[in-house]
């Protein structure tokens, strides 16, 4: 028989409106976290908008004007799925507001109305890095029980307005990331000499209850939607065999998958008590909290990009791919210095399957890289070797028993980089000419991995095995 993908694998790509959409002082929208941060998610982040400051998502690669012309790419690609976020602020402009913003409800209508007429299932992640600035400035974001009710009016009403439009959700964007960069995932500052600890797993606490509560509620509206959590993996290696070191990894993993643990187990874990009370944690929580924990999600999705190693004794750090490490000398980088690492991503899904018993989706996966375009195009077949390396590595994360209901390429034309709000970093199969300083015609131009990507979706990915 010939080899291919399950029948019915969502083929995809995956953006933010932060990233993607600009127009940010459009349509009554409010500025987000993602405005104000022009450096990206480890900041420095403006308490306002500078007149004289280039702010890289506040215009982005305009798909909010443009958005017929980029999911036409995505409709010659044959995406059967297309990931995008909705812009919270465009919503509720300030977050506490009692109606919401019509004008930002109409965008995604006419949005998820062309993603489906364009072939597309849309999977539609709630909150990507994109907390109203206002609900951080007045209420200290995620630190604040009264965030649960914000965010379940805004989940109310996007889950009222668009269940018959959009079946597949996602709550919080790498959830995990709080933990690293809380600012931009998470809407809060720490200050100095507070109990760190303490602070962001108050702040997820809530973002738990909010995630289950919403988990609820869309149910309860359209019991035929399904909406997953969302974590960023990346495998992380022991550097040796020094049992210090295997435990040390094991560690900064289940760090992770906690993430995943309490949105699918509808409780917290043994280590996680621990390291509370090694901290002098103490948690704000009610009962009906661990109530609403029960609610748990359909599907896990997560982000991979890279794997990393852990030495014993070193601290461990993360960016948006992944934690920061020496490098593993078996694996090449990347020029923005993320290791290559197909076999993590096989790894990961088996992970997750053994400790979860979840169907999986890979909603992010990629490589970004400095690219210029040379007669129209770029030669890109570095991110064909990676797409396709990495796509046999899921087929045979199958073959061993995974259940994954699809892969969406993360940024399938060029956008703005999360981690570091550069353009220059590149992952698209559509170059969009613009530059790290705003400049550039903003015209599309496919790329030599447009054709093959296209080709593995038309085959159901057969032509991977050719
Ligand atoms: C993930 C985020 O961390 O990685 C995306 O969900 C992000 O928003 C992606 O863009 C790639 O990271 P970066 O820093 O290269 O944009």
């Amino acid at each position: 028989m010939e080899k291919q993908f399950p029948e019915g694998f969502l083929w995809g790509g995956a953006v933010a409106a932060n990233q993607c959409e600009g127009a940010a002082f459009e349509g009554g929208k409010g500025l987000s976290v993602a405005d104000i941060a022009p450096k990206g998610v480890r900041g420095p982040y403006d308490s306002a908008i500078d007149p004289n400051k280039y702010y890289p998502h506040a215009q982005a690669v305009d798909f909010y004007h443009r958005y017929p012309e980029d999911l036409g790419y995505m409709k010659e690609l044959g995406l059967k799925c297309f990931r995008t976020s909705i812009a919270w602020s465009r919503i509720f402009p300030k977050g506490d507001e009692t109606e919401p913003n019509e004008e930002g409800l109409q965008f995604y209508d006419r949005l998820f109305d062309e993603i489906r007429r364009d072939g597309m299932e849309p999977l539609v992640t709630i909150s990507h890095y994109e907390t109203p600035l206002y609900l951080v400035d007045h209420y200290g974001g995620w630190r604040n029980r009264e965030m649960i009710s914000f965010f379940l009016k805004y989940c109310k009403v996007i889950f009222q307005r668009y269940h018959s439009k959009v079946k597949y959700w996602l709550t919080f964007n790498e959830m995990n990331n709080v933990h690293n960069f809380p600012f931009v995932a998470g809407g809060f500052r720490v200050a100095e000499g507070e109990n760190e600890i303490e602070a962001l797993y108050q702040a997820s606490h809530y973002m738990f209850v909010a995630a289950a509560q919403s988990v609820a509620l869309l149910h309860q509206i359209d019991p035929a939607c399904q909406i997953g959590c969302m974590i960023s993996t990346s495998t992380l290696y022991p550097a040796t065999c020094r049992p210090n070191d295997v435990f040390g990894a094991y560690t900064g993993q289940r760090r992770k998958y906690f993430f995943v643990d309490v949105p699918v187990n509808g409780r917290y874990p043994g280590y996680i008590k621990r390291v509370w009370r090694e901290n002098n944690v103490r948690l704000e929580t009610r009962p009906e909290d661990f109530e609403a924990l029960k609610n748990t999600v359909d599907f896990i999705g997560f982000s991979y990009y890279r794997s990393s190693t852990y030495e014993d004794g070193k601290q461990l750090h993360s960016d948006t791919g992944g934690f920061i490490s020496d490098p593993n000398p078996y694996l090449k980088s990347t020029d923005f210095g993320w290791q290559i690492d197909p076999m993590g991503l096989r790894l990961v899904c088996n992970e997750l399957t053994d400790l979860f018993h979840k169907p999986l989706f890979i909603v992010e996966n990629g490589i970004g890289t400095r690219e210029t375009l040379v007669n129209g195009t770029v030669e890109d077949d570095y991110r064909i070797d990676f797409v396709r390396q990495h796509l046999l590595a899921v087929y045979q994360a199958i073959l061993d028993g995974c259940n994954i209901m699809g892969y969406t390429y993360w940024g399938p034309f060029d956008i703005v980089s999360a981690g570091t709000a550069q353009m220059e970093k590149r992952y698209g199969f559509v170059y969009i000419d613009k530059d790290d300083n705003g400049n550039g015609s903003l015209k599309r131009y496919k790329k030599k991995s447009f054709t093959f990507y296209q080709q593995v979706i038309a085959t159901n990915g057969a032509c991977l095995f050719e």
